[in-house]
């Protein structure tokens, strides 16, 4: 599964992505997939605004059909980058682009002086999350009962600068 990484920084990139973001979301909430919680097209094109964001695309091959297969954003919180949201399209699933994305980045960030820990927060259900972040080095740090809407807990999970 060869593709590559890079920022997402123009607006004119950041708009074409939105739509297909938005339309990933809206077909997670369809399927049921827990991980969208109040995720909308809104609060997407926001997040588009304000985080630094990095994605990964897969070119189309006679074995398959390319495009956006991942992204991750990061939430500038001065001390610390926060991930506010991540998604692997379902189709590209399993095989490793959340780690591909999530080494570059603190690559990237540790080149431009801003390496820092990294936080996030994550359903205490969602296996494939939890493995992902636990595979490049994030460890548990905190927990939240009744964190979300359905009454499940959030997890939350640290990466120290010192991991890279
Ligand atoms: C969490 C997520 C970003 C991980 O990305 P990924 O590139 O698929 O990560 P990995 O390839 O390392 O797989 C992680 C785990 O997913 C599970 N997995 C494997 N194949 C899978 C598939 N086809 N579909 C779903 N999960 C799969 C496995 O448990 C795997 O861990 P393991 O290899 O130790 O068994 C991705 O599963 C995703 O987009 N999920 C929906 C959105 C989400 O939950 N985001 C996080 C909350 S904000």
């Amino acid at each position: 599964m060869n593709g590559s990484w890079r920022w997402c920084q123009t607006d004119e990139d950041q708009q074409g992505r939105l739509l297909e973001i938005a339309s990933w979301v809206e077909e997670a909430r369809r399927n049921g997939e827990a991980w969208v919680g109040r995720w909308n097209r809104e609060q997407l094109a926001k997040e588009i605004q304000q985080a630094r964001w990095i994605i990964y695309e897969i070119p189309a091959s006679a074995e398959q059909s390319g495009g956006l297969a991942g992204f991750i954003f990061f939430r500038d919180l001065n001390q610390a980058w926060e991930i506010s949201l991540t998604v692997v399209h379902p189709r590209f699933r399993g095989h490793r682009v959340f780690d591909r994305l999530f080494m570059a980045a603190c690559e990237a960030f540790e080149a431009q002086g801003v390496g820092r820990d990294v936080w996030l927060e994550v359903r205490a259900d969602n296996a494939s999350a939890i493995a992902a972040y636990t595979r490049v080095g994030f460890v548990l740090s905190g927990r939240r009962k009744a964190y979300y809407a359905d009454g499940m807990d959030a997890l939350l999970m640290t990466r120290p600068a010192s991991n890279n």
